[in-house]
């Protein structure tokens, strides 16, 4: 891993020096449209960063950006300091990692191999000492899979390890995904909806496992549709709205903004059609709840008869 720096004036603002990534200016363009404009954005040591946006707002496109698969129209993304090339394998490299949105895994694959694919940009073991399949090798391929059986036994999935990749369900197929991506040992890792199919057992269970990472040192960004996912989890939450960020900050800030609201429900407006409609409704309901507190009353409540 590179830990080159570059001075501090060439960092965007609000990026210091416990800044792990650093993207700044990023937009991407395909053809007409612009999928990402402008965008900045950085991360810090042990963060857990919520990336947030209705479909289709280019949550997808910026990690791509940020991962090389991509190479943005205009923009500079920095890792720990250093400008990032634009190869996927080289980012890997460098220190990030991530999942992806539709799941990519090696369906014929087992579990275990699966996780050891992604160990291989940390092992340094040359052709020729593989082919010869030496002493080195036996012992270098011996700490891959005790490396990796430690990673299954961090997302649970250690009784799997013989499985094909294809026979587990979802919820362990995205699990799977993160002990692959954490294979390659990254600094900071993207998850791109890493709880969607999951059910609500299964995304508590995701939400302690990124706890976990971050707690043995790897930072955190990860774009999920499940909001109360997202502000359960985030040290600080980015909102992307057609392609601009429309506002970063804390959890709360951000749910209460009413901009945000906006984008995800439709801004209101006076008038609206159904609206006198809607008015009685509410005091229909507001009628219906005084009655019941009424009806309470009558009822004397447990415990209230000694
Ligand atoms: N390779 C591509 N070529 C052309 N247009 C693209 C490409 N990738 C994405 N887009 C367009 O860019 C915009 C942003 O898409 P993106 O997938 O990044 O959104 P998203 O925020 O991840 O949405 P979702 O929440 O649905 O996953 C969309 O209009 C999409 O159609
Ligand atoms: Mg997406």
């Amino acid at each position: 891993m590179t830990t080159t720096t570059t001075p501090a004036d060439t960092t965007a603002p609000g990026a210091g020096r416990d800044t792990v990534l650093d993207a700044s200016g990023v937009t991407m363009r395909f053809g007409g449209l612009t999928a990402v404009r402008d965008v900045g954005l950085h991360v810090r040591a042990g963060e857990i960063l919520g990336l947030i946006g209705p479909n289709g707002a280019g949550k997808t496109t910026f990690f791509n950006c940020l991962t090389g698969l991509y190479t943005p129209t205009e923009g500079v993304v920095r890792y720990r300091g250093t400008v990032l090339p634009h190869r996927s394998h080289l980012v890997t490299q460098a220190g990030i990692a991530r999942t992806f949105q539709n799941i990519r895994l090696f369906a014929n694959m087992t579990v275990l191999e699966n996780v050891l694919v992604g160990r291989h940009t940390r092992t340094s073991e040359g052709l020729f000492s593989a082919l010869l399949r030496g002493p080195r090798f036996r012992r270098a391929e011996r700490e891959s899979e005790d490396r990796a059986m430690d990673l299954l036994r961090f997302t649970g999935l250690q009784d799997k390890r013989e499985h094909l990749a294809r026979n587990l369900p979802y919820g362990e197929q995205r699990k799977l995904e993160i002990a692959r991506a954490l294979a390659s040992e990254p600094g900071l890792l993207l998850l791109d909806e890493p709880t969607a199919g999951m059910t609500a057992g299964e995304t508590t269970a995701t939400r302690e496992l990124v706890l976990a990472i971050r707690q043995q040192g790897t930072a955190v960004l990860v774009i999920e549709h499940d909001m109360r996912f997202i502000f359960n989890l985030c040290d600080r939450v980015a909102v992307l709205v057609q392609g601009e960020k429309l506002i970063e900050g804390t959890p709360e800030t951000v749910q209460n903004d009413e901009r945000v609201i906006a984008a995800y429900l439709g801004t209101p407006f006076e008038g609206e059609p159904g609206e006198a409609e809607a008015a009685e409704v509410r005091a229909a309901e507001a009628h219906v709840h005084d009655e019941t507190q009424v009806h309470d009353e009558t009822h004397p409540r447990e415990g209230d008869e000694d």
